[in-house]
């Protein structure tokens, strides 16, 4: 199985080399132009934040159709990335939680497959990051569409001011830099301090909220968020972001414990539970999309869903869609099926 993304280098390898693709871009299907968030696009399609390292697979990625591109999440400050492994293939077998084993042995139909990753959210320094957001945005066709996802980074004891204030200089930076739309990355499943929860305290959630909308006036701004421990909290969380957030993207990897079969930590002790991705958490995610869609709909909010976990197949993508999707982005998959967005044009799904 061709993969774009060479999971035994370091991030730092694979950032300076692009994606490395089997051959030429495809042909790309026309499609009929939509809209989301106001902003004209292709297609529904989209890349999460994650696989896209930098402008280089920005535009790979856009050469293959994908039409929402998420640069991964960026700081306020160099951050390096956690020692190898970053990213494994795992086996869940066949169950929702607990463990997941790490295999060499790909399943024969690759939708099947589930991985994990633990980086810790590296990123390049601002001055770098800033002038390669614009290259990416300005490589970009009319209807396709560049999210900049963005993160605090606070010291041990800052204040909610402090997280806030990190958290709206970077959104600014990325909305000057040419992000179409400004992602805050509320949750991240393999970072120990407290910028990975920030999405399960609403009162925090809110406040934060408002000063990056605040520092970036009205340029479309999404939340990612993990997965809610109840129905109740993710409501409370959805109206109080309604009028200040433009809408949701969820739900990032589901965190569990990521295991050798003899017991070792996969990726070491210090981080035994982290994000699993793929097909075992299609599921769950789309039942937290069909949620979130419930209540947006019965509190008459104004939030669009960005719908991501364990698309592999254009069915994946539809069952997104059924749940009240307005746009549906892929993590994992397109590392090593890159012809998704293809295939599902060709198949008008989300098109
Ligand atoms: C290589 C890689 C790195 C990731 N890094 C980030 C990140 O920096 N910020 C973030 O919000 N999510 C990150 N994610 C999570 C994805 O955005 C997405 O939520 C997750 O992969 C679940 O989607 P999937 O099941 O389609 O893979 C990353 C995912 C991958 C594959």
């Amino acid at each position: 199985m061709h993969q774009t993304y060479d999971i035994t280098k370091t991030y730092r390898e694979n950032y300076d080399a692009g994606p490395q693709f089997a051959g030429p871009p495809p042909v790309i299907p026309e499609t009929p132009m939509k809209e989301f968030l106001g902003l004209p696009v292709h297609s529904r399609i989209g890349i999460a934040a994650g696989l896209l390292l930098n402008s280089k697979w920005i535009h790979g990625y856009a050469r293959h159709g994908f039409d929402i591109l998420t640069y991964k999440t960026v700081r306020s400050a160099y951050r390096p990335c956690y020692d190898l492994p970053n990213w494994v293939f795992v086996e869940d077998d066949g169950k929702n939680d607990g463990p997941v084993y790490v295999t060499e042995q790909f399943p024969e139909d690759p939708t099947r497959i589930s991985s994990a990753v633990c980086f810790g959210m590296p990123s390049m320094a601002p001055e770098v990051w800033k002038a390669d957001v614009r290259v990416a945005k300005d490589g970009l066709d009319d209807g396709q569409i560049l999210i900049v996802s963005v993160v605090a980074t606070p010291n041990a004891g800052a204040t909610a001011e402090e997280v806030a204030a990190d958290f709206a200089q970077c959104a600014a930076w990325a909305a000057e830099s040419g992000a179409d739309i400004v992602e805050a990355n509320f949750s991240c499943p393999n970072v120990c301090t407290p910028e990975g929860t920030i999405y399960q305290d609403t009162k925090l959630s809110r406040f934060i909220a408002s000063k990056i909308r605040d520092a970036i006036a009205d340029k479309p701004l999404l939340f990612k968020v993990g997965h809610f421990l109840s129905n109740e909290s993710l409501r409370d969380f959805l109206c109080a972001m309604n009028g200040i957030v433009s809408g949701i993207t969820l739900v990032n990897g589901i965190s569990r414990p990521v295991l050798h079969r003899d017991g070792r930590a996969a990726f070491g002790e210090q981080y035994r539970t982290a994000g699993v991705l793929g097909r075992a958490i299609h599921e769950p995610s789309v039942q937290n999309v069909r949620t979130a869609a419930e209540i947006i709909q019965s509190e008459s909010l104004n939030l669009a869903i960005a719908a991501v976990g364990g698309v592999s197949q254009p069915a994946d993508m539809t069952d997104f869609l059924d749940a009240g999707a307005d746009v549906v982005l892929l993590g994992s998959s397109p590392m090593y099926l890159p012809g998704l967005a293809v295939e599902a044009k060709r198949q008008r799904a989300l098109c």
